[in-house]
């Protein structure tokens, strides 16, 4: 790893005369217009400065969280439901596993929400355990069931069949919760899906089956979940979903006896990646939630219930950014600004066409009016390594820097190596403005540790 470090100071040098002699090339063969329209904007919490400063340090592509965000939409989070004794915010750790994050969250009273072995184990380092973790699995290996039974986690079925796995491989726990497809042939997210045809969850009539068995297999406590939203801007949306949420724990004890003693309502609150788009208004819902189970309550008095969300991107999507440098133009039929993070550091633009804001900083410190149209991308061999396409940017030169907004929930967490491409590094920007790296980059030894390289 230090060796890295001191290799990057040459390949500073190495890299600017590349990219001087580049542009010089791109003078002669340019042929798009600039200024082709207005530009959106979006607010940057960092300075052009700060950004370029860390760049000169810390070799590009690399993830910037920042604590001060994090730690108020945690707060946001304890503050919208406080008026629901209870209340818990499981923080969905798939969406950003880093430890440091976690330990950040943790210390706010957040839980968390794991949803495969390998996130358990890392609650399990850092002294998280009981009912501070969630899991909520599906197509779930025994290991895992024996795992989260072991540090005494809420475990979360995803199907009636798993009662008996669970039972047989690491003994039904005393609390039980059940993740409900409610089936209605509504599209609500365009990642999940319309729910009839999402592989998530038990249907109605199975749910009430299911806590029938449990309870009669000696479950003490139950919990009820689903999630059926992705990123949704609508307030309106998650209402629904808690009220036919309280409207399921009435049914449950009509059918079965059971009280609910909480229900957790998933996550999917979305966040403005657009610069038009509004992200979701946290109080705003806590409210319109508290009104619905306040009229919920004068029907179900007896029925006193937890509220619990599972979120990860409101969390922490807007407390981190990817910054890339830009090494490379192309003019064919398109314009083409190529960086040097690609897909494999960020994937949901090119998996779910998703939209990332893009801030140029620019290595001159000039600021121009000038705008063009083009397609921001990586170098996988793979055409939908793309950041941005058709977008509208200030004129873009080779050295300048791209920070991809809003990269803080699955971005890192959904990396992968394709073309031998290696994880970039992370860093945390401390409330004190400290700036620490909290992972360091791959390197190629990583890349073939797992490979019997004696036997070459
Ligand atoms: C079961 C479950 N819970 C919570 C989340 C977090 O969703 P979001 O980050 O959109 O809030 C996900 C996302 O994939 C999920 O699958």
């Amino acid at each position: 790893m230090i060796l890295e470090y001191d290799k990057h100071e040459q390949l500073q040098k190495n890299r600017k005369l590349t990219y001087k002699l580049r542009s010089r090339l791109i003078e002669n063969f340019t042929t798009f217009p600039n200024n082709v329209t207005k530009i959106m904007t979006k607010e940057l919490k960092h300075s052009d400065e700060f950004i370029k400063s860390l760049a000169e340090k810390y070799p590009t592509p690399f993830y910037l969280y920042d604590e001060k965000t994090l730690r108020e939409h945690a707060r946001l989070f304890n503050k919208a439901f406080a008026w629901n004794a209870g209340y818990k915010e499981y923080f969905a750790v798939k969406a950003n596993p880093n430890p440091e994050i976690l330990k950040i969250l943790k210390s706010e009273n957040l839980g968390f929400d794991c949803s495969s072995l390998a996130e358990l184990n890392i609650c399990e380092r850092l002294g998280f355990v009981g009912e501070d973790i969630m899991f909520t699995s599906n197509d779930t290996p025994s290991a895992e069931y024996v795992k989260a039974k072991n540090l005494n986690a809420i475990i979360n079925l995803d199907d009636i069949t798993d009662i008996y796995v669970l039972e047989k491989c690491a003994g039904l726990p005393e609390v039980i919760c059940f993740r409900w497809n409610p089936g209605l042939s509504v599209k609500v997210s365009s990642v999940i899906g319309n729910p009839v045809e999402a592989k998530y969850g038990l249907t109605t009539r199975q749910l009430v089956e299911a806590y029938r068995i449990a309870k009669a297999k000696g479950v003490k406590r139950f919990g009820l979940h689903t999630m059926i939203a992705s990123n949704l801007l609508d307030e309106q949306f998650f209402l629904t979903t808690a009220k036919s949420l309280f409207d399921m724990t009435a049914l449950i004890k009509k059918e079965t006896g059971i009280e609910i003693s909480f229900i957790n309502m998933g996550g999917g609150f979305g966040v403005a990646y657009k610069p038009d788009q509004k992200t979701i208004d946290l109080i705003k819902l806590g409210q319109m939630i508290q009104a619905g189970y306040t009229e919920f309550n004068k029907v179900e008095p007896n029925l006193q219930i937890r509220l619990l969300t599972e979120a990860g991107r409101l969390v922490a999507a807007e407390a981190g950014v990817l910054v890339t440098r830009v090494i490379h133009r192309k003019d064919t039929y398109r314009a083409y600004i190529g960086v040097d993070a690609s897909m494999a550091n960020l994937m949901r633009p090119g998996m779910y066409g998703a939209y990332h804001h893009i801030t140029v900083v620019s290595e001159s410190g000039k600021k121009s009016n000038a705008t063009q149209e083009v397609d921001v991308v990586g170098s996988l061999c793979e055409n939908c390594d793309k950041f941005a396409v058709n977008r509208v940017l200030p004129t873009i030169n080779i050295g300048d820097l791209l920070v991809i907004h809003d990269a803080g929930a699955h971005g890192y967490a959904m990396g992968f190596q394709y073309n031998g491409k290696l994880r970039c590094a992370e860093l945390l920007l401390e409330e004190s403005g400290n700036v620490r790296m909290i992972r360091r980059a791959e390197t190629f030894d990583d890349y073939i540790a797992t490979l019997n390289v004696n036997e070459w």
